[in-house]
């Protein structure tokens, strides 16, 4: 009989979640633990195995720190969850840090992730990467770097590599600084850090709502899922010292960079507000909101950014969301606003209403 030409091709992909923890993890699971990142579903899943080792979870984003309480609690693990905008903010406390790195996941992260690592173990405590490649193609050079040689155990479907912390060593950020302009406005300087959108660059979605936001001097602005600031700190350049700009976004570290880039770029009055449901904004109600939502394919963040800003925003306050998909987006922002314009604009759509 012949086989299949596709088995020979393909290899299904287990997701670390679903896994059994591999015996070289398992036995570096020393209490003090640190878990970095991960989904629900992977820190449970490792957790399960780590006999009740005492675990602290650390995450960047307050709302996928909430699922992760949601799921350990629902699993009967008592570990605590904890949000910071840098890992290398909790005390260097720890025995262990595991961290399960996302297969393809954004590179700039994982170098900051091991860089941060080292400053939260206790000298001699140990870093544990669990990779879901057989052979990793990054991380044996990143931690040699970093830590000097690390052990390394591969396996048919994972790559398990430690390396214990000796000494001491500077702190170092990954941090790259872009200049932007919108149309023949000032230059405004935006530091960016790995985990917040966007790295390095002005994204072409965000452009393309500045170029379209129609401001005026005194303005109150709402930049809903801030990340570092660029929407905001432009229109501050319109609104100017009279008006007032409130940020929000639910990871922590884009707030802290919007805080410092709002600063940086002179902007006198604003507030930057970490939460996950747009939630603790003062200094309402607003004239007008700007959105850049992710690209989820339920668009519950583009949905939670319409209903709240037709809460914030004043009687005929003006409303702004870029997307690459206008037709479900604008179904939604009609339910909400009764009406909405489309301006197209660098393949993006804004809708107005
Ligand atoms: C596409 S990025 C836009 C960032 C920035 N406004 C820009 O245009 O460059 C979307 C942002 O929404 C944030 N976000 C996602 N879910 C959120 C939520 N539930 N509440 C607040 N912000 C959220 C993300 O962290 C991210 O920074």
């Amino acid at each position: 009989m012949e086989s299949d030409p596709m088995s020979r091709r393909t290899r299904r992909l287990v997701p670390l979640s679903q896994r059994a923890v591999p015996e070289t993890v398992r036995a570096r699971m020393h209490a003090p633990l640190v878990v970095v990142l991960g989904s629900p579903a992977e820190v449970v899943n490792l957790l399960r195995a780590g006999d009740g080792a005492e675990a602290v979870c650390y995450q960047m984003d307050l709302y996928q720190a909430e699922r992760l309480r949601e799921a350990l609690a629902k699993a009967n693990i008592n570990a605590k969850v904890t949000t910071a905008p840098d890992l290398w903010d909790l005390p260097a406390e720890f025995q262990t840090a595991i961290y399960m790195p996302a297969r393809g996941g954004e590179r700039e992260l994982k170098i900051d992730v091991i860089e941060q690592a080292f400053h939260v173990l206790r000298p001699g405590g140990a870093l544990v990467v669990w990779s879901s490649y057989e052979t990793d193609p990054f991380f044996p050079s990143l931690l040699k770097k970093v830590f000097g040689r690390p052990h390394e155990v591969r396996t048919e479907i994972n790559t398990v590599l430690w390396a214990p912390r000796a000494g001491d060593r500077p702190r170092r950020r990954h941090e790259v600084t872009f200049q932007a302009r919108v149309l023949d406005g000032p230059s405004c300087r935006f530091v960016s850090r790995p985990g917040v959108f966007t790295y390095g660059r002005f994204d072409d979605g965000a452009r393309a709502l500045a170029e379209t936001a129609a401001l005026k001097p005194g303005d109150r602005v709402l930049d809903l899922g801030c990340g570092c600031g660029v929407a905001g700190v432009f229109a501050s350049r319109q609104t100017g010292p009279e008006g007032h700009i409130a940020f929000v976004d639910s990871n922590v570290r884009a707030v802290a960079l919007t805080d410092l880039n709002a600063r940086a770029n002179g902007v006198t009055s604003f507030q930057a507000v970490a939460s996950s449901r747009v939630e603790g904004l003062e200094g309402g109600p607003f004239d007008v909101a700007l959105a850049n939502p992710p690209y989820i394919a339920d668009h519950s963040v583009a949905r939670l950014f319409i209903e709240r800003a037709r809460e914030l925003l004043r009687p005929r306050g003006r409303f702004y969301l870029v997307t690459k998909q206008p037709e479900p987006v604008a179904e939604l922002v009609a339910d909400t606003f009764g009406a909405v314009d489309g301006v197209p604009r660098r393949g993006y759509t804004i809708l107005v209403a």
